[in-house]
């Protein structure tokens, strides 16, 4: 049996409609909020990703499905969907138009990861990326639109904030930190030395304990913030108490991807196990232009649906529709043609094997059916059918032309 691989999942029947249910969910709040669907290519150039995730980041330097296709490209499959939805918005000169525009996505992403219990090598987001507005309030806008979506989720969440600075205020820290990290080099892990040369931010992201420790001594980024991040930052944290929306502040949160520069936050929840995180974003002012564009500030998100799968409160499966039976062979012609008509309007399932009535209602039940709509002898003999409305028990006989 060809199973497969290891960290890619079916989605099957229960599974499916999980799914189905968080996208549809989040599409109608994205919807309110202004984002329309966009689809970009699961394929990209492999450079677009070094340019935007970052060529030092563990996502481009480990885990990237990157070949060579026939025709000699270098290319990958998308790891993350930011970088391929920017692209896409530049492609289209969107970036010239003066108005702002936002985009929301799902699909599948790959990263090569060591796979474990919510950590896949394939698996989906739902995202948003909001391009055109630099304001703060948009960042809280994002923030308010993810609770909404896990509140209708029926999921709970804590929120984590930071402030990653911008091209004034991160490069006098980021040497700051690098003196600091240099002081206590021998004493951090492989990782983190590695990191110190390429990208000294994600060192205070390491998980060994013993790093951990000795980070919390270093300099904050928080506290170094120009006054525009500051104020931008100090902006966030009121609006959030004033909308009642809890958060703590780490300043340790860097994000695995390096184009954020201000607000970057991460939901997670304690009840998935070690792999918390559901969702994470931020704002990245500075990558539209990375990616050969006008300078364009943006802001988005990314949820993982694999992550909140199973913490979902699926709203209970309503009957729907009709199940029809033949209790006479001859009957099933005429079932056919009456599900023609009411599959214009509603769903249908019709039942090919002729059974006896408590067969035939055991099948409604199970097909969710809101009616059951039998035919035996006396109703062929008659021109009726006969249907029960199995939520209010009501039942009748009624002629073919009135059904
Ligand atoms: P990210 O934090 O790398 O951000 O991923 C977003 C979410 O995807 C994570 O919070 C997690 O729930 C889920 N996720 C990540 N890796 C895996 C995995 N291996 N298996 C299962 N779920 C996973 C981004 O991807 C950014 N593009 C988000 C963003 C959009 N920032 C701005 N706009």
């Amino acid at each position: 049996m060809i199973k497969p691989l290891r960290g890619m999942k079916d989605l099957t029947f229960e599974e499916s409609q999980r799914f189905t249910y968080i996208i549809e969910t989040a599409a109608v709040i994205a919807k309110r909020y202004g984002y329309h669907y966009i689809e970009t290519p699961i394929l990209e150039e492999t450079v677009l990703f070094k340019r935007s995730v970052g060529d030092s980041s563990d996502i481009v330097s480990k885990e990237m499905y990157q070949f060579q296709d026939k025709g000699k490209n270098d290319v990958c499959m998308r790891p993350e969907g930011t970088a391929g939805v920017v692209r896409a918005f530049v492609s289209a000169k969107l970036d010239r138009q003066p108005v702002k525009q936002k985009f929301y996505y799902y699909g599948p992403m790959f990263r090569y990861e060591r796979p474990q219990k919510g950590r896949l090598r394939e698996f989906h987001q739902f995202g948003c990326e909001s391009f055109g507005e630099g304001s703060v309030y948009e960042d809280f806008t994002v923030i308010t639109m993810i609770s909404q979506i896990f509140k209708a989720l029926g999921i709970g969440f804590d929120l984590i904030i930071n402030s990653l600075g911008c091209p004034s205020c991160m490069p006098p820290y980021r040497e700051n930190l690098v003196r600091f990290l240099t002081e206590i080099r021998s004493d951090l892990c492989e990782d983190c030395n590695r990191r110190i040369g390429s990208n000294p931010i994600r060192v205070l992201d390491c998980k060994n304990e013993t790093c951990q420790s000795l980070l919390s001594g270093s300099p904050k980024l928080i506290e170094n913030l120009c006054n525009d991040c500051n104020s931008d930052f100090t902006i966030l944290t009121k609006l959030l108490d004033n909308a009642g929306i809890a958060y703590k502040i780490d300043t340790h949160l860097v994000r695995g991807l390096d184009y954020y520069t201000k607000s970057a936050f991460e939901f997670v929840s304690d009840a998935i196990g070690s792999q918390s995180a559901i969702a994470g974003g931020g704002r990245y002012d500075k990558l539209v232009e990375y990616l050969d564009g006008k300078p364009t500030p943006a802001v988005g998100f990314a949820i993982g649906i694999e992550r909140i799968m199973e913490l979902v409160q699926m709203p209970e499966i309503s009957r729907e529709g009709y199940y029809m039976g033949a209790m006479v062979p001859e009957a099933l012609e005429i079932l056919f043609t009456l599900a023609a008509q009411k599959r214009l309007e509603t769903k249908v399932t019709v039942e090919y094997i002729q059974k006896g009535f408590k067969s035939h209602m055991k099948g409604a039940d199970k097909a969710h059916a809101r009616y059951a709509l039998l035919i035996g002898e006396d109703e062929l003999e008659n021109g009726t059918v006969w249907i029960k409305d199995l939520e209010t028990k009501d039942e009748r006989t009624l002629l073919l032309s009135n059904v």
